[in-house]
């Protein structure tokens, strides 16, 4: 059990990725302290972590008030007893195209998108520094590593988080804080299906990209979440761990390549 007696913190908790972060620390021995706008969701992420044996502490929150993250650490460590392991993960989405784009828009994202997760590790972080140290992930994507139409703002939003990532893990690294992003490609989620359906984009010919040949599973990227706030890496600080099933580094235009 590589998180065991350890309480790990999670935004966006509620669905998705962030629900599958939940469930991976949980099978790993943490318990968790979870934060969403959806209660529902929230409840549903909590029953599955109690049913894998672990606590779940739930609040429900929208992670860009200013003290809905450290009511979140407050939560972890009063009904928890601690918090060794944080997750970033609340995120939205964005299609709008350059020359239409609004300020109202723009500003959105970066709220939920950069501040809030910038502001969330702050706030894990001030707790860490003073009780023995921890491990922080920060969602970001394979989208802040290469532009996409239609997603200045998400492209730049999720840019931001992995620049401040890095500066987060120099600040920390003398004081028992390692500072990781995680940048996933597409994973089957809620706000994935709801892109495609909202810019009608063709998953089959987006996939042809992927060398994987598919979309991630949740669950895959809570695996690589876990490996972050785990000893395993231990000496793994202020990275871009991209789980994409290789498209990042796929130079072909829309082809999966076979050499059979
Ligand atoms: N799904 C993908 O293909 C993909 C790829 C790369 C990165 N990501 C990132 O992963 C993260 C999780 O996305 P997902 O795909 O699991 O989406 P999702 O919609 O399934 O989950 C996102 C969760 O964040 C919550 N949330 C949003 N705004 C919030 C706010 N202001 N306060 C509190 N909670 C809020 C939502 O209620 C939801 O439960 C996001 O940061 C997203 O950008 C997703």
């Amino acid at each position: 059990m590589r998180l065991a007696r350890r309480v790990v913190g999670i935004t966006g908790a509620a669905s998705g990725i962030g629900r599958a972060c939940a469930l991976a620390a949980a099978a790993e021995g943490a318990d968790t302290a979870l934060g969403d706008l959806d209660a529902d969701g929230l409840a549903e992420t909590a029953a599955l972590v109690e049913n894998a044996g672990r606590r779940a502490a739930t609040t429900v929150v929208d992670v860009t008030e200013p003290d809905a993250q450290p009511s979140l650490v407050r939560l972890a460590v009063e009904a928890l007893g601690g918090l060794h392991g944080w997750i970033g993960c609340a995120g939205t989405g964005s299609g709008q195209w350059a020359l239409e784009h609004t300020r109202e828009e723009w500003r959105r994202v970066m709220a939920v998108n950069v501040e809030a997760v910038f502001f969330g590790a702050q706030a894990a972080a001030r707790h860490m520094v003073d009780h023995g140290g921890g491990a922080i992930v920060t969602v970001a994507s394979m989208y802040g590593q290469r532009a996409a139409p239609a997603r200045a703002a998400y492209c730049t939003s999720k840019a931001a988080v992995i620049m401040f990532t890095q500066v987060l893990a120099l600040e920390l690294a003398g004081r028992g804080v390692r500072v990781n992003a995680l940048a996933p490609g597409y994973t089957d989620t809620p706000l994935f299906r709801f892109g495609l359906q909202r810019d009608g984009l063709p998953l089959d010919r987006m996939l042809q990209r992927v060398p994987a040949g598919r979309m991630a599973k949740t669950s895959e990227i809570g695996a690589a979440a876990v490996f972050l706030l785990s000893d395993d890496a231990s000496f793994v600080n202020g990275h871009t761990l991209t789980a994409d099933g290789g498209w990042l580094p796929n130079g072909a235009w829309q082809e999966r390549l076979s050499s059979e």
